[in-house]
């Protein structure tokens, strides 16, 4: 497995894997792998056959953290990261810097700290304003920033994202029509811990006690399946029952939680089978999300 730090380097390799009529395969993630995050990488290995290339990138970006939230706390284990991927049978894991990302190698300085240096975004204009982007304003212009970027280093044919970041497949799915990028998004499920619990790189930061509490994201999701299956439930009653559902959880703070088309990402005003349905829910400071179709 080789790791390539360089932009000029993978955009090489890549290229010349093009030529050859090799097919790439590519899972970006922030790092601080877990099976989820393994998962993709199988789905793209499965994608590219034997003969592909699996490319797998590593890099906390800092354009999609507001500067309130964890960029600098992010949690961190390359070592173990890379073993992970050399296991999984990745051909390449891609971790840039941040001056490599946003800046080219001849300037030292943080991109973030000298925005004048970087002054180019991709910004999707409707999936991306609800929910997340309501809660996270700046967030999803950072993800198709990144993404769009790294689709211009890495040339992949095919990439792999998460179910469990419902809304992000949805406007990457988006950009990817809407700018003509040349490779195929798959969406794979998302995987979760014996009690339901979605994995995710966040989970870290819960102490015991709201560890225990967090499976609430995951029985709410059930509950709604529950309630709608026979039926349909106006979204606004729901919304109130869901509420009281989660104060079962003292430590949990509900976010959002919202009942939508899951193409257009469109509010529906009655629930029913099929409707998709997300949550964010905070523990302290610690923000978990998770997503079903009911
Ligand atoms: P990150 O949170 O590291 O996630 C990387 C990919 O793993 C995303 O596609 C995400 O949906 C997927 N993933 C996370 N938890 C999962 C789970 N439990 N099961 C299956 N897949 C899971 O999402 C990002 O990074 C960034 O926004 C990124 C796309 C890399 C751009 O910076």
């Amino acid at each position: 497995m080789q790791i390539v730090s360089s932009v000029a380097a993978m955009q090489r390799l890549a290229k010349k894997w093009q030529r050859a009529g090799i097919k790439i395969g590519f899972v970006p993630t922030m790092g601080y792998l877990h099976a989820g995050h393994l998962s993709l990488v199988r789905e793209a290995r499965q994608r590219v056959g034997k003969n592909g290339k699996v490319v797998v990138s590593i890099y906390v970006n800092p354009t999609q953290f507001a500067p309130t939230e964890d960029l600098s706390k992010y949690p961190r284990d390359l070592k173990r990261d890379l073993k992970l991927c050399r296991a999984e049978g990745a051909d390449v894991v891609f971790t840039p810097s941040d001056a490599e990302m946003y800046l080219g190698r001849k300037n030292p300085q943080s991109a973030i700290r000298n925005p004048q240096s970087f002054s180019t975004y991709v910004v999707e204009e409707k999936l991306s304003r609800p929910m997340e982007g309501a809660s996270r304003p700046t967030h999803f212009r950072g993800v198709t920033t990144v993404v769009a970027k790294l689709f211009n280093i890495v040339l992949p044919d095919v990439s792999v994202f998460g179910q469990k970041d419902f809304q992000q497949a949805g406007v990457i799915q988006h950009m990817v029509a809407d700018l003509n990028f040349p490779v195929k998004i798959i969406v794979a499920p998302t995987l979760r811990e014996k009690d339901g619990l979605a994995m995710s790189s966040r989970n870290k930061y819960l102490d015991a006690e709201q560890r225990a509490q967090a499976v609430i994201l995951f029985h709410a999701l059930q509950a709604a399946k529950a309630a709608v299956q026979k039926k349909s439930v106006s979204a606004a009653r729901l919304k109130t029952d869901l509420q009281k559902f989660i104060t079962a959880a003292p430590l949990a703070k509900l976010d959002y939680v919202e009942f939508f088309d899951p193409e257009t990402l469109a509010p529906v005003a009655q629930v029913k089978r099929g409707t998709q349905m997300a949550l964010a829910v905070f523990f302290g400071k610690t923000r978990l999300i998770d997503n079903a179709k009911l």
